[in-house]
């Protein structure tokens, strides 16, 4: 059996025309556009590229993009004080502080400085904390977009066991949140897990997220099981040019699972499909419950 490649860029590609629709209804209807400001404090080559596709995809569905940039040598309070001046603007639905932020920035402080309604990240813990008693908030984006991936292949996943690999605030907890809320039975398992392999062999469906090059053998994989890679890893192939691989062993998975995510071109693309979608959710108003 080859698995089905659930093919991420294709269907962000559709999710972002989905909210270039929506964007234009709300500016036709209510004379709302939606905007999203991005802050980036210092130089760093990765979040460089993904606050300019984020910037480009923004204007592409119809939004307005803001960007601060600020040196590496900011103090915390010059930050404060950029997120406060986008709390209070109106034109801002959306704020997302770049991540990392340069050591001397307490990140925690910066992200609850956040109104929590323009909190696209689901950062703030006020969001988390929402996710996690079940209410309506903006939900942290790459795990949203797991969970979306994963439903291309089986719209209903009751009842399904999930097994999460990584248990960070970005992409573990969250990500199990939302496999409760569909009424997944999750595990999740880390570093500290023993007998990985066996946990994993358990999994109708594997969210791999630890960030360690194809930890996860195709031999763990239960056959007919869906496989979601949120890893990212540059390793130096054999011709020693760098290459991209992800949390799972993918050749090998391949020839087990149901359905895979490529890496890259699997989860990637539909962390700021997702991120557009929660701007547009917060322009709408619909976290506002108090
Ligand atoms: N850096 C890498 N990914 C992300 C993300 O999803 N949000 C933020 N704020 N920073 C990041």
């Amino acid at each position: 059996m080859t698995a089905e490649i659930i093919d991420g860029k294709a269907i962000a590609a559709a999710l972002r025309a989905d909210i270039a629709r929506r964007v234009a209804t709300l500016k036709s209807r209510h004379g709302v556009t939606p905007g999203l400001a991005v802050v980036l404090v210092g130089e760093n080559a990765a979040s460089e590229v993904y606050v300019r596709n984020k910037g480009r995809q923004t204007l592409e569905a119809g939004m307005t993009s803001f960007e601060h940039r600020l040196p590496a040598t900011a103090s915390e309070a010059d930050v404060l004080a950029i997120v406060a001046r986008l709390n209070a603007d109106p034109k801002v639905h959306g704020i997302l502080v770049q991540l990392p932020l340069p050591p001397h920035i307490h990140t925690e402080v910066v992200l609850r400085a956040i109104d929590p309604d323009k909190d696209v990240d689901g950062f703030h813990p006020i969001n988390v904390g929402k996710l996690s008693i079940g209410e309506p908030c903006l939900a942290p984006c790459t795990p949203t977009g797991c969970v979306m991936l994963a439903k291309t292949v089986q719209p209903k996943l009751a009842g399904l066991e999930a097994v999460v690999i990584g248990r960070s605030t970005i992409v573990g907890k969250p990500v199990a949140q939302l496999l409760l809320r569909e009424d997944c039975t999750v595990t999740i398992a880390h570093s500290r897990t023993r007998d990985l392999a066996s946990v994993v062999r358990r999994a109708d469906l594997v969210i791999a997220a630890v960030g360690r090059p194809e930890i996860v053998r195709g031999t763990w994989i239960k056959p007919g099981s869906i496989v979601i890679d949120v890893g990212i890893n540059r390793i130096a192939s054999v011709d020693g040019k760098p290459r991209l691989v992800g949390d799972v062993a993918y050749d090998e998975a391949l020839v087990v699972a149901r359905a895979i995510t490529p890496v890259p071109g699997g989860v990637g693309p539909m962390t700021i499909a997702c991120l557009l979608q929660n701007t547009l959710q917060a322009a709408a108003g619909v976290n506002r419950a108090g």
